[in-house]
């Protein structure tokens, strides 16, 4: 007898696409294929698609210390209401996640108030440089990370001294937020004071990017360090990255990937100000012919919830981010019906790779052994995002009013679900992500 079969779904597999049920026992996917045997529920995914669970590498819930835009609650509330099982967290919290108390801190805040599963990255600094090796592998750590150009918050590497120590202590792929902090320093007077956010890929421009990405890549061949390079937004960027998949791995986000400037500056104002800048058509082009030739490894949201007032302030007071936890999967399943990429591709981005690059054990795959963690997707649902579907704090999303098709219909974790066609069901039940 099982806890659960998913009756009749179109499963995606490492493998491919196939037609079957699949059983659950103790949160393990125990059986893949025809089901005879009985369970205590059963869900009839007959027309829908069964992934395994979404995991968002690239999330900032604000808490502890600014509880007012987002707390673990709500961002793991909004995760699961938009088919995300798993999330990891950016160190750029106040304090930062730079010791082992401070890690520890959000393990306990996360205990029985996440509605998904978590783990937590702790900021490489030029005073923890040294832990590193250690911090990187206490439970519930996914990995270093490490801002190379000043966004929200206090946490800065803008030397490449101070990155080489860094990238010479530790092992596991170090999460990069590649900016030319002193690149940005200079051209700062560009938009003192304009009160115009089209200025804001030109402050920082395309070389800033630039510049970091490729003295970061030298950097980590000096040291024999994999790197993840968050949020690539220009084509030079991506040509160059494609030359270095052996120690670089690629990210970029559902924003990037839909909005473009102007029109994004002009439709949404400060609303889609965040750093890196979503850029020109031309740049937007190059990011999806980055995910056409397999250079982007992952889809991360970048979710970094602000108030409206905070974001209503004139650029340049105005806080760079935007949430997206939450829309990452039906955003991107409209571009999957749109002929952008294939639902197999896509579940690669958000599930097998960061499996892979991040050594996540037993999740991010659909076979036996694996944790039940499933996102189930009905390609064919026609639904408008909105303001009011969102359960971030923020309570604003840039998708407003963006018609989709593809939604998740069920968020289920350790074979337990969670949502149900937009209603949260049960209770807070994230467990901690374990690594290899
Ligand atoms: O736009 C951004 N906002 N980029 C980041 O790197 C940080 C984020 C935030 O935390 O607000």
């Amino acid at each position: 007898m099982y806890d659960l079969i998913l009756k009749n779904g179109q499963v995606v597999t490492p493998d491919g696409i196939i037609s079957a049920d699949i059983a659950v026992k103790d949160g393990k996917i125990i059986e893949i294929g025809t089901i005879a045997s009985s369970a205590t529920e059963e869900i009839d995914c007959n027309g829908l698609h069964v992934l395994p669970g979404v995991i968002d590498t690239q999330v900032h819930f604000r808490e502890p210390g600014n509880t007012h835009k987002e707390d673990l609650d709500s961002g793991t509330l909004s995760a699961i209401a938009g088919g995300v099982t798993s999330i990891f967290e950016m160190p750029n919290t106040n304090p930062l996640t730079t010791t082992a108390e401070a890690l520890t801190d959000k393990l306990d805040r996360a205990k029985d108030r996440a509605w998904c599963n978590y783990a937590f990255f702790v900021g490489g600094t030029k005073e923890n440089a040294e832990q590193l090796p250690t911090l990187e592998k206490l439970k519930g750590c996914c990995g270093i990370k490490v801002f190379m150009g000043s966004s929200t918050g206090n946490l800065l590497t803008e030397d490449d001294a101070t990155l080489q120590h860094i990238l010479e202590h530790g092992i596991r792929r170090v999460a990069i937020h590649a900016e030319d902090e002193p690149r940005l320093k200079r051209r700062a007077k560009l938009v003192d004071d304009c009160n115009d956010v089209h200025q804001h890929p030109v402050w920082r421009d395309e070389a800033t990017a630039f510049n970091a990405t490729s003295r970061l890549l030298r950097l980590a061949y000096r040291t024999e360090r994999p790197i993840h390079v968050l949020h690539i937004t220009s084509a030079k960027e991506m040509e160059n990255l494609k030359e270095h998949k052996k120690i670089a791995s690629v990210e970029v986000t559902p924003q990037h990937l839909t909005l473009h400037a102007p029109d994004c500056y002009d439709r949404l104002g400060t609303l889609a100000q965040m750093n890196p800048p979503i850029r020109s058509k031309e740049h937007h082009d190059a990011l999806w012919e980055g995910v056409a030739n397999g250079t982007v490894d992952i889809i991360g949201s970048d979710h970094a919830p602000h108030t409206i007032d905070e974001k209503n302030q004139p650029y340049p007071k105005s806080p760079s981010g935007m949430p997206g936890v939450q829309t990452l999967v039906p955003v991107m399943l409209s571009h999957v019906n749109l002929g952008h990429l294939s639902l197999e591709r896509f579940v690669d981005m958000v599930a097998h790779n960061p499996q892979k690059l991040y050594g996540i054990k037993n999740k991010g795959r659909i076979e036996t052994g694996y944790d039940a963690d499933f996102t189930i997707v009905d390609m064919n649902a026609k639904h408008t995002i909105t303001n009011e579907w969102m359960k971030s704090k923020c309570g604003w999303t840039p998708f407003d009013g963006l018609k989709v098709q593809g939604w998740p219909t069920h968020t289920i974790i350790a074979g337990h679900t969670v949502m149900h066609n937009d209603e949260i069901i049960g209770k807070a039940s994230g467990q901690v992500i374990e690594f290899q």
